[in-house]
């Protein structure tokens, strides 16, 4: 698909600081005079928001294949009402979670395996993000942040673990797209990273 803006994602294990790094980022674009958006997958749709709900609501029970599913939803209800037309009009689209999420978390963390990388393939249209930054941080660290616990953050320690060792697995397995920077350090240290890798790519792409 042919498209006017960069498409950055970014991810980590929960509680690795996403949420104030997207925020720093994106008032550091827009001070460069970029018109951007951003969207949190999954959500940013009538539809996505309920589907998010009804994932992280901790008195659903959820089979596995379902919640795969469930997330692609999301994620094609984004693509198709949302996404697309954003990398047309704008210089930047950020993008809080995308299907790396649904590598590490459904592939990895359940074990779903095969099928994830598959129906993630199939149900994300072709679009692909241009860079992809992992807050890698400690687990156990990052878990303790948290205040209240929603269906996937409740899960074992040792899924986070996993989780943690997909997101590096990608890293490796996608050297040009996906960066890993270190989130174990204080907020102003990990944005400058993240600003550097940014710049670079800008600057290069
Ligand atoms: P967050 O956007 O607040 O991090 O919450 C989304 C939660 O959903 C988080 O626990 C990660 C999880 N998730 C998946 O398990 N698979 C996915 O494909 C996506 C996008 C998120």
């Amino acid at each position: 698909m042919k498209k006017k803006a960069k498409f950055i994602t970014f991810e980590g294990v929960e509680g690795s600081g996403k949420s104030s790094i997207i925020s720093l980022v994106r008032n550091y674009l827009v001070r460069r005079g970029l018109k951007v958006v951003i969207f949190r997958d999954p959500g940013s749709t009538p539809v996505g928001e309920k589907i998010r709900a009804i994932l992280l609501d901790k008195k659903n029970s959820i089979s596995h294949y379902t919640e795969l599913l469930l997330y692609l939803a999301a994620r094609a209800q984004l693509i198709e009402e949302k996404l697309k037309r954003a990398l047309n009009n704008y210089d930047i689209v950020i993008c809080d979670r995308f299907f790396d999420s649904t590598l590490v978390y459904q592939g990895y963390g359940l074990g779903l395996g095969k099928i994830v990388e598959e129906s993630v393939d199939t149900f994300s249209f072709g679009i692909v993000p241009d860079i992809t930054i992992i807050l890698d941080s400690d687990v156990r660290k990052s878990l303790n942040r948290l205040r209240k616990k929603d269906r996937i953050e409740m899960r074992s320690l040792k899924f986070h673990y996993r989780l943690r060792k997909g997101y590096r697995k990608l890293a490796k397995k996608f050297p040009k797209r996906v960066r890993l920077i270190n989130a174990d350090k204080s907020l102003n240290e990990v944005f400058d990273e993240v600003k550097h890798t940014l710049e670079d790519f800008l600057l290069v792409d």
